[in-house]
């Protein structure tokens, strides 16, 4: 099943691997795409997989995550970002990418004043970001749907919004980062209001045959956060809205309870619940909230997190759990996973362990697998 084609939107993706976006590290300072970048994504889509999604890029200077993030909040990079693009398809057999698009909001690591829904304290960063005015809310809006034209402009075959994960749009439609009281807070539905402005301002621009995927949470891990039965509402919405296909994640950095030595930096927010990057012992975390939000729309679901076998990946296909799988983690230690898998070489299990070695080390030398052994 994993080998057959399978469409998002009008997209034909000819497997159904797909490369979960994985910040990279490897722009210039002021955003721009370098030679290490296109090779990363020339890598993967000689590996054999169906649709890559980017590492989230900007939409706009006060949505920067990290230094050295891809940029695209300005028409001067489309060229850098078209050579990802015209890389991908020149050196795959049919390999599709979509540009991940994100705002940071109150989780920027590069900022030292954040903007969110609501002025409420980030506990890992200790900091207390400012609530965006309407005006700065239609700015950020305009500046998504500025990226997503990039993007197509740039040759992608699509586009997804980063509304996992605690940033601005999973901000948005968590009742534990927004409680603002005006049009964008309160019920599910004026959260919503956020990202469906700017699906709206972005169709505009691009046309509804360009694909717009999202990725967000079945749940945020965090006591009055989203739980699953309000996901699936808001799933639910976005599969009439329009959007292509929905990748399901779950958690936001605060729940991060890693040590210090793991990380690098130290999480000062130590609750019971896991982070969005799970650990070795568990295989697709996501899975039980994915098979929920499954049921209520009507677009490919993907699912994400902790996916270690291709035997776990042709249960969740036959099952109907999910339309596609993704990879984040294993590709960065077998880019070639896919094809090693689709071609029967060794192992049903992939290589990585799931230390996060790679994210610790990820701002200091860039996307790359350092592997611990489980002795060190
Ligand atoms: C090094 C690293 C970078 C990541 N960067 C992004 C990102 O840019 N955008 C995003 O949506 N998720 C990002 N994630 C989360 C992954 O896309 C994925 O949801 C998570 O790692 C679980 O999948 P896995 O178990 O296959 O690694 C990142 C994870 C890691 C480890």
């Amino acid at each position: 099943m994993y080998s057959k084609p399978k469409k998002i939107g009008n997209l034909e993706i000819k497997n159904r691997f797909v490369r979960s976006a994985t910040f990279e590290g490897m722009a210039t300072e002021e955003g721009n795409v370098t030679e290490k970048l296109i090779n990363l994504y020339k890598e993967l889509a000689e590996g054999g997989v169906g649709l890559i999604i980017t590492g989230y890029s900007y939409v706009q200077k006060s949505g920067k995550a990290f230094d050295n993030q891809t940029g695209v909040d300005d028409d001067d990079l489309i060229p850098g970002l078209s050579k990802i693009a015209n890389i991908v398809h020149e050196n795959s057999q049919d390999c599709k990418i979509a540009l991940q698009i994100a705002h940071s909001g109150r989780q920027s690591r590069h900022l030292e004043n954040t903007l969110a829904p609501s002025a409420v304290l980030d506990k890992l960063t200790r900091k207390v970001p400012k609530e965006m005015t309407i005006e700065e809310i239609r700015e950020t809006i305009e500046a998504f749907a500025q990226a997503v034209r990039r993007g197509k402009e740039a040759g992608f075959d699509a586009v997804q919004f980063h509304g996992a994960h605690g940033y601005l749009i999973s901000e948005f439609l968590s009742p534990y980062t927004n409680n603002r009281i005006d049009e964008y807070g309160g019920s599910t539905e004026k959260r919503i209001k956020f990202v469906e402005e700017i699906y709206k301002s972005s169709v505009e621009l691009v046309g509804k045959d360009f694909p717009i995927l999202i990725k967000m949470n079945g749940v945020d891990f965090l006591e009055n956060g989203l739980t699953l039965e309000e996901s699936k509402q808001i799933a639910e919405r976005f599969s009439k809205m329009g959007f292509a296909a929905i990748e399901v994640s779950g958690g936001m950095w605060e729940v991060c309870k890693r040590s210090k030595k793991e990380l690098g930096w130290k999480p000062t927010f130590l609750p019971e619940s896991r982070m969005f990057v799970g650990t070795k012992n568990e295989a697709a975390y996501n899975l039980p909230f994915a098979k929920e939000i499954k049921k209520v729309i009507d677009i490919p679901l993907i699912v994400v997190g902790g996916i270690n076998s291709l035997d776990l990946v042709e249960q969740i296909l036959t099952e109907g759990s999910a339309d596609f799988v993704s990879l984040c983690r294993p590709l960065i230690r077998e880019p070639d996973l896919p094809n090693r898998w689709l071609k029967g070489i060794g192992e049903s299990k992939v290589d990585c362990i799931y230390c996060n070695s790679c994210l610790s080390s990820l701002v200091t030398t860039g996307l790359r697998c350092v592997k611990k052994e489980p002795s060190e």
